[in-house]
């Protein structure tokens, strides 16, 4: 895969020109964007498929928690808006997953469907609070498997757990990796953070990047940047 294309931008605003015009100056310089619930809440299906006529594949980040025919419900809706990724929570159990794979496979383009196994935000701690034994690791491994038995196609991690999930689930299996921050930019608000070279020799496929693409005072010189570092 050509490096940039391993990019996905998150567009985290609530201004559709705003997102338009980082689309439109990014286009060609990254693989595509990321829209989640912060662009579909405020935009609706209207915004989304505004970005996504700007050309590039779109990651639609909505994940989708709720019974099986729900989720089949919401996934055919989401095929409507020709997304490139959709996501669904893991822990919405096989059958709710089995579903939105089946519902995936009526487009004539069938977007991957990825699965959300432990949010990053989530401690050990979280996790025993909701009744979940056990830590984190095990966790998000036994979710991925699960989701892989299922038929999904990938799921969204850390790259600190994508190691172990490239040796347990094959080579096919795809890794798309937040809380990625080159070196010479501010690690904002995350914690557990990789450089983009870092996480694709950790095994990832996709690189969702924010602020230090969106907030740098040129995010076309700041995607280059990184695509050129992931060249090398
Ligand atoms: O700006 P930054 O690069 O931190 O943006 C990362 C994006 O990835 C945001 O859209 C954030 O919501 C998302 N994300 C994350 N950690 C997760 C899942 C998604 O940072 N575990």
């Amino acid at each position: 895969m050509k490096p940039s294309n391993r990019i996905f931008v998150a567009l985290d605003t609530t201004d559709l020109d705003h997102a338009l015009a980082l689309g439109r100056d990014l286009a060609g310089l990254v693989g595509g964007v990321k829209v989640g619930k912060e662009v579909f809440t405020a935009l609706g299906p209207d915004g989304v498929r505004a970005v996504t006529e700007l050309g590039m594949p779109v990651f639609l980040d909505l994940k989708f928690h709720d019974i099986p025919a729900t989720v089949a419900g919401a996934v055919r809706a989401a095929l409507a808006l020709n997304p490139y990724m959709l996501n669904v929570h893991a822990s919405g159990g096989a059958a709710m997953m089995q579903a939105a794979a089946a519902a995936s496979g009526e487009a004539a383009d069938k977007p991957l469907v990825l699965a959300v196994t432990v949010l990053t935000s989530l401690s050990d701690d979280d996790l025993a609070s909701v009744g979940v034994g056990g830590d984190t690791a095990s966790q998000v491994l036994r979710l991925a498997q699960l989701a892989q038995l299922s038929g999904l196609d990938g799921v969204v991690c850390s790259a600190r757990e994508a190691e172990a999930l490239r040796a347990a689930l094959g080579p096919d299996f795809k890794l798309v990796v937040p809380g990625i921050r080159p070196d010479w930019a501010a690690s904002d608000d995350q914690k557990r953070i990789t450089t983009p070279s870092q996480a694709v020799a950790l095994g990832a496929d996709y690189l969702v990047i924010g602020r230090p693409i969106t907030g740098a005072d040129n995010p076309a010189a700041a995607a280059k940047r990184i695509a050129d570092e992931l060249s090398r």
